[in-house]
Order: C-alpha cells, then structure tokens, then sequence
C-alpha cells in the first residue's frame, strides 16, 4: 500500500506541470473482463486503475483518446474514442461503466474492438498508434476462439495489444496469445497491484524505443532546397524525435548539424534535457542556402557524436540531402571513416537530384537509403526509421535501464516522507531516511522517482546467482544487470529495503551482507562492480546454506521483523538435488524463497521444490529476464501479507 502511495504521490505532482508522452497522440481502447470470476470490487478497482492511467494523458480530440470496452457473456461498448474529448466527462463515465457479470467470453471483445472501435467513423481515423489493453482475472471460456480473435486484431499493423493478467487464475499462455509480444504481457499478483505498473505500462505506452541512443540528423540546407522544404526536413526530424525518451540521463540524445558551404552545429547532444524546449528549438533552426558540401555536414556530425563519446550509446547519424554532393570524393571519404568508427549511418535521399549511388555510399546498409519523391513523403517513413535505429540499439546495448518514466526526476526526491503519516496499522516504521540517501545521488544512477518500499512491512531481499560454466559470461552479466535494474526500483536503507547478493559455481561467493553497503548507491554500484563470473559447477545447496547460515542472521544486518526473500537465479540442475531439496526446505522455514529458471536446461521439479509455495518463473532466454521485473516486485510485495 505504501508503494502504491509513492507512486500515486509522485505521479500527482509531476504530471501536475507536464503530462506523460504529449507529443504522442495514441488511440487508447481499455478492454476489461467483467465476468463473474472477480465481483464488483474488483470490477472497481480495474476502473479505477484505468482512471488512475488516463488520467496522465492530455484527452481531446487531437491529444490522446479512450475508448472503453467491457465484457462477461456478451460485450458492453460503454463509449468509442470519439466520445469525450475532455478528462472531466472522461473520468466519469469511465466511473460510471457498470459490471456486466457472467461468463470470460473474450473473443467477442476482441472481435468487437476489431470490426466496431478500430473504424474510422467511430474515432479511430486518425493515423497513430492504437494501444489496447486487455485486462482479465482468468481464462476465456474459449480458447481458440480467444487465440485466433487476437491474432485477427494484431493485423492491423496500427495496433498493439497489451495483455494485462490479474490474480492467480490467468493462463500464462492465452496472455502471451493476446499480446503483441512477450514485452507487452504484464502480471500482477492483485487487483489492488494494479496501479503498480502504471509507470510502465505509460513508458510502453510513450516509447517505442527507450535505448541509450545519441542520434545526430544532418540536414542539407544548400540552396536547390528552399526554406519550404528545409523546413520539411525540421518536421521529419520533429517526428523522429518524438518517439525518444529524451528526459533523463540515461536516455536518447539529439543533435542536429546542417550544411550548405560551411557546416554548423544546430543543436549538440547535451543542448536539452527537454522535450518541449528541444522540440521548439529543432523548428527554429534557419535555412541558410549555399553550396552542397555533404562532407563537411558528415564530419561535423562525427565529432558531435564523439566529443566526447558517451560510454555505452548506440551512435546514429541521420543525413538528408535533396542533391548530390559538392564533393564527391571527400563525401564518400568522410561517410567511410564515419561507419568505420561504428557510427549507424542511414542516408536519405529527397526528390529527383539526388544521386542514388552515392547515398547508398553513405548509409551502413541498404536498407538504410530512403529515397521519396517529395519533400512532403517524409512523414510515411520516419517510423520505418525509428525502428531501424530502435532494433540497433536492442542488439548493440548490453545493459538497457529499465527505470522507466516520462517525469523530470528532480521534482520526488522530498516526497516519500509525507506519507509516513498514513500507516493504518502496526510497526510505526520511520521510513524517514529516503530523504537522507536520495540527496547523496549521483547523476549515473536511474531515476529515483519510482521506488517502491514494498509495504510496511521492510524486506530483506537476497540475491542468489548460477555462475555456473553453463552461463557464460555474458548471460550472467544479463543476470547481474537484472539484479541492478530489480535493485533500483526500492529506496534502499535500514528503514525501507535491504540487499544482500550471493554467487555459486563449485564454491559459494558472499558478494556483500546487509550491513556492507548502507546507501542505495553503494549497493547499485557494488552490484555493478562486485559481481565476478566464476564458472564450473553448480553447487546450489552450498549457497542456500550460506544465505540460511549467514546471510540471513542478524549478525549481518538481516533485521528481526523484516520479511525475508531469497531470489535464487539459474540456468541449470544442481549437482546435488537432494541436498538442493533439502537446503531449500531448512530455508523456507526463514524466508520466502522464488526461484527463477531460465533456459531449456532447468530441473522444473527442482525449481518448484527451492521455491515457496511453488513460485517459480521461467523464461526461455536470458534476455526475457527483464520481463520479470514487475512480476518479481509484485511477488515480493505481495508475500508478506
Ligand atoms: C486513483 O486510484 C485511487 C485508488 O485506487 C482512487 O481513489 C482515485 O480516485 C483514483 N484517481 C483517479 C484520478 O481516478
Ligand atoms: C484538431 O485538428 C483538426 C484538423 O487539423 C482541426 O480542424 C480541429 O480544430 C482540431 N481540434 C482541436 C480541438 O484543436
Ligand atoms: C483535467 O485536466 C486539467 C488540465 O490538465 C486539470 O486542471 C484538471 O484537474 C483535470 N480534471 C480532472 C477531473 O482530473
Ligand atoms: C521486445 O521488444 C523488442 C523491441 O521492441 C523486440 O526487439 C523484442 O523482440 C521483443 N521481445 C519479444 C519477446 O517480443
Ligand atoms: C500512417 O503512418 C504509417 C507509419 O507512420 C505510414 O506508413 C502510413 O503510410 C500512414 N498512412 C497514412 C494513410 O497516412
Ligand atoms: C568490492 O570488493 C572489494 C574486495 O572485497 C572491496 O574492498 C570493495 O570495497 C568492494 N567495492 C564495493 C563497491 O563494494
Ligand atoms: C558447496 O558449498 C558448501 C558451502 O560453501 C561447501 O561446504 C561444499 O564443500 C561445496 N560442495 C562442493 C561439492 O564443492
Ligand atoms: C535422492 O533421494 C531419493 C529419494 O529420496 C533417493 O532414492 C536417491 O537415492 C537419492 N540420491 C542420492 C544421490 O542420494
């Protein structure tokens, strides 16, 4: 409950000044099962959760429109997108959709939302993306309708389905069948959890690619061009630059250089931390009309990008041209040290001057030339461009910060305390020293405004890491970022949230104690620099003995009225089932104890008996591991009750 209050509190006050994503016009359509399974309460409670969502979007007819859909037995159409344009009679007919009750048939609401919400005349006309949620508590009385409804719907290319699953009784497989992917399925163990993934479901919502990016845009503002069709170019780089996340440190950076005789740069990547001053400053840019010297454009951009590089950012470069190049030779020569030096290079070529061979030169790859005819046809490919740069970013950044949200992150860091005052019951817990430990921040660590402190009830989390020879290192460097992007949601002290990490191969490693690290800092960056890979085998009853032995005593910082979870990670079957069984049954006694699978290696009978009431997860590959983040908080949160 107190999580949910952080949030709430520090969602109220940042989208106060700026609502989420408000350059993004989205179709929203909330499907909600209303079938007997779950009650009225909790019927509420899901209009609440969508209340709660939408009301972080600026609603009107050009912004950001909801349409609601409920259903049981049959399907309640409770309003198109074009029905309210205004958050006030939004919210209250969203309060006002009455509980349909009966049985799960889903497939008839996703048929509904394809044939009737999705068409033009009933709002959908506008070309943006279509975001449905799917909220249910349970299966569909029929699957394979269920299936195949949702896979007519994903067709449209304009729609993403979010699969939303409450409580116990989903069907982990119909979910994934709903859903546009494995990225957009989400679990919470309440109804009363479902405000938890607010922040990300809005960063689903808001991104489409939320990777630590530089992208530079070169842009031609020779004379063939005209100030009409630079300023054509000004949008499309607008429209690109929409679909970044630009606010944070962690983030995509912008520059912006243009060419004609000479060469300038516009915008430099550390120009904005703002998407709303970035934006208007990109459309003030002048035209300034001249020779072509592509070359020099090219070369600017390069040391843009690498003066200083940032550490870890896919590097982009995004040039536009309506001609040919001044000089030929130095163009191809710039473009070549450029991709040598692993810059992404995509070349985009405007109207009937432009010399196609030398734009394929230019770019990386072919599939990185975009020729259109006029100036106008920009806007039909810069998504294609956006996903191109979004895939590179993907395969080329090993540790992408899942920590989330739109909000300026300076405006939290005092908040936490207000609602200290809140308790209903017990422990009166201070949960004062949030304060103490955001103030030391440095500005590499995520974002501080999502931490949750998981109850009022603290948590004593340990960690438990496979470093087993069947990982790899790379996989288990996936497992320790894991860890660091879990670890950095919670406010992290003696009073909140307590981390404590152990690795195992043959032998056992104790990475910290409790008590090591006292700030959330010191703890991130002890998961970050402390974790080493050790190979061989997999001796996991000797860690669940040390957790028991040591890890959990008070000696080293485990607190008496914390509630204990052991997270144990791994890729593969013990070499000592039995003992493994054993040590996990002495350990269960002490502390709740998931287990994490990962991979086609795992002893599932084996995971089930390390686990507490048989909460295991698994996940195909080691990349999927993010996709349990929430999953795993929820979990966590929910136990102690
Ligand atoms: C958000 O949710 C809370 C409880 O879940 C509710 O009391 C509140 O009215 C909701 N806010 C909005 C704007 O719907
Ligand atoms: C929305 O855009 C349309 C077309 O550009 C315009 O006619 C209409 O006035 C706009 N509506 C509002 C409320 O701004
Ligand atoms: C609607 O939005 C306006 C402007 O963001 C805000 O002032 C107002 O409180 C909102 N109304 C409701 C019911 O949330
Ligand atoms: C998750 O999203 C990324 C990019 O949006 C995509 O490349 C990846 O394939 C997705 N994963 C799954 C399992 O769909
Ligand atoms: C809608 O947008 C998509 C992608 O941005 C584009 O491919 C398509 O041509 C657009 N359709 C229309 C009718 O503008
Ligand atoms: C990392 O481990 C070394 C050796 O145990 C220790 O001296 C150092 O303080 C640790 N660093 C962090 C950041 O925990
Ligand atoms: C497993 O770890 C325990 C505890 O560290 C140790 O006593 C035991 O010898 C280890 N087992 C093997 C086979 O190395
Ligand atoms: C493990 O336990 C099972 C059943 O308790 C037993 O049959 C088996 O012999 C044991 N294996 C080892 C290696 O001790």
């Amino acid at each position: 409950m107190l999580a949910l209050l952080l949030l709430l509190v520090s969602f109220s006050s940042a989208f106060a000044l700026d609502k989420a994503c408000p350059f993004k016009p989205t179709d929203m359509i909330f499907v909600l099962d209303g079938s007997g399974s779950e009650g009225e309460d909790n019927f509420k409670k899901q209009l609440n959760f969508v209340s709660n969502f939408t009301n972080q979007f600026e609603i009107g007819q050009n912004k950001t429109r909801v349409s609601l859909v409920t259903f049981a037995t049959t399907v309640n159409n409770e309003f198109y997108l074009n029905r309210y344009y205004d958050n006030t009679t939004l919210l209250r007919a969203i309060g006002q959709a009455h509980y349909p009750n009966g049985e799960t048939n889903t497939h008839l609401a996703l048929d509904h939302v394809r044939l009737q919400s999705l068409l033009p005349s009933n709002g959908a006309e506008r070309n943006v993306s279509k975001i449905v949620f799917v909220l249910t508590d349970g299966r569909s009385l029929e699957e394979e309708a269920t299936k195949s409804a949702a896979m007519q719907l994903k067709k449209d290319p304009r729609v993403t389905v979010v699969a939303i699953g409450i409580g116990n009784a989903v069907d982990d497989n119909e979910l994934r069948a709903i859903a546009s992917d494995a990225n957009h399925t989400i679990r919470v163990a309440t109804f009363d959890a479902l405000n938890s993934i607010k922040v990300e479901l809005t960063q689903k919502t808001c991104d489409t690619c939320n990777d630590l990016s530089d992208v530079c845009f070169i842009l031609d503002s020779s004379g063939s061009e005209g100030s009409g069709n630079f300023h054509q170019q000004l949008e499309f780089v607008k429209m690109v630059v929409n679909e970044f996340s630009i606010e944070g440190s962690s983030k995509t950076r912008i520059c912006v250089v243009t060419f004609s005789t000479t060469s300038l740069g516009e915008i430099h990547l550390n120009s904005f931390n703002d998407k709303t001053a970035l934006l208007q400053n990109i459309m003030k840019i002048p035209y300034r009309d001249g020779e072509t010297m592509t070359n020099l454009g090219i070369n600017h951009g390069f040391s843009e990008l690498t003066n200083p590089p940032r550490q870890g950012a896919n590097k982009v470069m995004i040039l536009l041209t309506d001609g040919r190049s001044t000089e030929p030779d130095l163009t191809r020569q710039s473009a070549s040290a450029v991709q040598r030096a692993g810059v992404d290079v995509f070349a985009i070529g405007i109207g009937p001057n432009v010399d196609s061979q030398e734009l394929r030169f230019i770019a990386t790859a072919p599939d990185h030339v975009f020729e259109v005819d006029r100036f106008h046809d920009l806007a039909s490919i810069h998504q294609e461009v956006v996903n191109k740069i979004c895939a590179k970013a993907l395969i080329t950044t090993t540790t992408t910060t899942t920590s989330t949200t739109t909000t300026r992150p300076t405006t939290t860091t005092t908040k936490p305390t207000t609602t200290t005052t809140k308790p209903t019951t017990t422990t009166t817990k201070p949960t004062t020293t949030t304060t103490k430990t955001t103030t030391k921040l440095t500005t590499t660590l995520p974002p501080t405004t999502t931490r949750a402190a998981c109850g009022l009830k603290p948590a004593d989390i340990v960690f438990v890491l496979d470093s087993s020879d069947s990982e790899g290192a790379e996989n288990f460097k996936k497992q320790v970022d894991f860890v660091y992007n879990f670890a950095a949601q919670f406010s992290i002290g003696v009073n909140s949230v307590q981390f404590s990490v152990v690795t195992y191969s043959t032998d056992v490693q104790n990475i910290f104690y409790f008590n090591d690290h006292l700030t959330r800092q010191e703890v991130l960056q002890a998961i970050r620099n402390n974790i080493t890979y050790l190979g061989q085998g997999t001796n996991t009853s000797g860690a669940l003995q040390q957790v028991r032995e040591n890890n959990l005593q008070t000696k080293h910082g485990a607190r008496p009225n914390a509630q204990n979870f052991v997270i144990v990670i791994t890729d593969g079957r013990s070499d000592d089932t039995n003992a493994t069984r054993s040590e996990a049954h002495e350990l269960q006694k002490i502390a709740q104890v998931l287990s994490v699978g990962i991979g086609p290696r795992v002893d599932s009978s084996e995971l089930a008996a390390i686990a507490s009431n048989h909460k295991v997860l698994t996940v195909d590959t080691f990349e999927l591991l993010q996709t349990f983040k929430q999953q795993l908080t929820d979990l966590a949160c929910q136990s102690g009750r």
